[in-house]
């Protein structure tokens, strides 16, 4: 083999170990589900046990009137599917789905038929015919939803309530951007920008269970952890825009 082809190879091989480190088909990232489905959920800790269809919870519904610190902070569901003790009896008594102002028969439909059906249908794509008018309506994405939600926010296209009943009682201004650098220098560092966050979120969503809140003291935050649903993982693989979107994340990555 001539002496130039050798060194050619060699840095081709080279190349090939760092690249796909950098490239969207490096990690496994989750299917992509159609934009209608994705952050849709099909619960059924009790349902099915007890006769009924699963029950249908579509994210981009919600979203578009509450945060999610109305629903993960003050009514204390968890960002697990199927891990929160919500039962019929919970709903009636006024909590979880049957908060008030929440399906509690005035505001919106309640525990009551013929409404059983829009909740207990087993159909993870319920309500799909709605969602190409909000996708017309608000800015696109190219990932998730394809809407982007940060944007739909600041432009004031949708303003979902903060609470009902317990205020924020923190600085919700909070808007220290910070920049986490990754262990290889190869990688442009990844962003992590409080503001379009806590329009969103309480400070309990994050602090101290998924992150530490001093900098860079988050042990073995990287890439595979998230993708497996650690750290910026447990929002951002199935309601938040989703990890293949590299950008938003890490604005010195060239393409994506
Ligand atoms: C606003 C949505 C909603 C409506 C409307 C609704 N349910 Fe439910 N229901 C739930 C949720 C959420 C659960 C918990 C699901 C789970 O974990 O499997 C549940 C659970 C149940 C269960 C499982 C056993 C238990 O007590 O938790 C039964 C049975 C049930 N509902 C019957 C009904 C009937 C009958 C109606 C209509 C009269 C109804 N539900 C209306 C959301 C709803
Ligand atoms: C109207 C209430 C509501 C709102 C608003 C809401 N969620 Fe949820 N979310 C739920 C419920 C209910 C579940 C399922 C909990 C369970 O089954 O234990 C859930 C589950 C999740 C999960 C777990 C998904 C899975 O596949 O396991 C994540 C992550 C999540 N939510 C993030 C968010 C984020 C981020 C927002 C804001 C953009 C948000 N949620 C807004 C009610 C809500
Ligand atoms: C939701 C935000 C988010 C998205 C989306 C995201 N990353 Fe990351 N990435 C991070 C964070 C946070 C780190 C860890 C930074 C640190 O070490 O403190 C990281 C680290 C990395 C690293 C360094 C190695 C490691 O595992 O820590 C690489 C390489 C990387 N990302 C590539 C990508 C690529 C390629 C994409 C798109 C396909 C992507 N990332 C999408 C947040 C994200
Ligand atoms: C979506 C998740 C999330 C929310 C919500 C959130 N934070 Fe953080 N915060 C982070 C992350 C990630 C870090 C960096 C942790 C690390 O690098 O180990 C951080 C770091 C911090 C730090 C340390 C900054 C430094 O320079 O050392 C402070 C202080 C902080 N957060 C305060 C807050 C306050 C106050 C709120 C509510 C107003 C809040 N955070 C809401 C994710 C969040
Ligand atoms: C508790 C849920 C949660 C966690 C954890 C989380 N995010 Fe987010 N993030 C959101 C939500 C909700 C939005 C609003 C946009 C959306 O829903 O797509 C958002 C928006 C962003 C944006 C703004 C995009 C824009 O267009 O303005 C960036 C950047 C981002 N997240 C990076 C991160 C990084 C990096 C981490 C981990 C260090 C992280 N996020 C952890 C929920 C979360």
């Amino acid at each position: 083999m001539p002496h130039k082809a050798g060194k050619l190879i060699i840095l081709a091989c080279l190349l090939g170990m760092l690249l796909p480190a950098v490239s969207r088909g490096f990690w496994n990232f989750p299917p992509a589900p159609p934009a209608y489905e994705y952050g849709n959920l099909l619960i059924s800790r009790t349902s099915e046990k007890n006769g009924v269809k699963p029950v249908t919870f579509s994210h981009w519904v919600h979203r578009q009137r509450h945060t999610c610190r109305v629903c993960h902070f003050e009514l204390e569901f968890n960002m697990k599917a199927n891990t929160t003790e919500i039962t019929e009896k919970t709903n009636r008594a006024g909590l979880h789905c049957g908060a008030p102002t929440c399906h509690d028969g005035k505001s919106v439909f309640g525990h009551e038929e013929p409404h059983c059906k829009k909740c207990h249908n087993g159909d993870k794509a319920y309500g799909k015919e709605k969602f190409a008018e909000l996708s017309s309506r608000l800015p696109e994405s190219n990932s998730g939803n394809m809407i982007n939600w940060s944007a739909a926010l600041r432009k004031g296209l949708i303003s979902p309530v903060h609470y009902i009943s317990l205020k924020p009682k923190t600085d919700m201004n909070f808007k220290e951007k910070l920049t986490l650098e990754a262990e290889w220098s190869n990688v442009p560092p990844a962003v992590f920008p409080h503001k379009p966050h806590i329009q969103w979120l309480d400070c309990n969503n994050c602090h101290p269970d998924i992150f530490n809140i001093k900098k860079k003291t988050t042990k073995h935050f990287a890439m595979a952890r998230i993708l497996k649903g650690e750290f910026c993982g447990v929002c951002h693989l199935n309601v938040a825009f989703p990890m293949s979107n590299c950008k938003p994340c890490h604005p010195g990555m060239k393409s994506h």
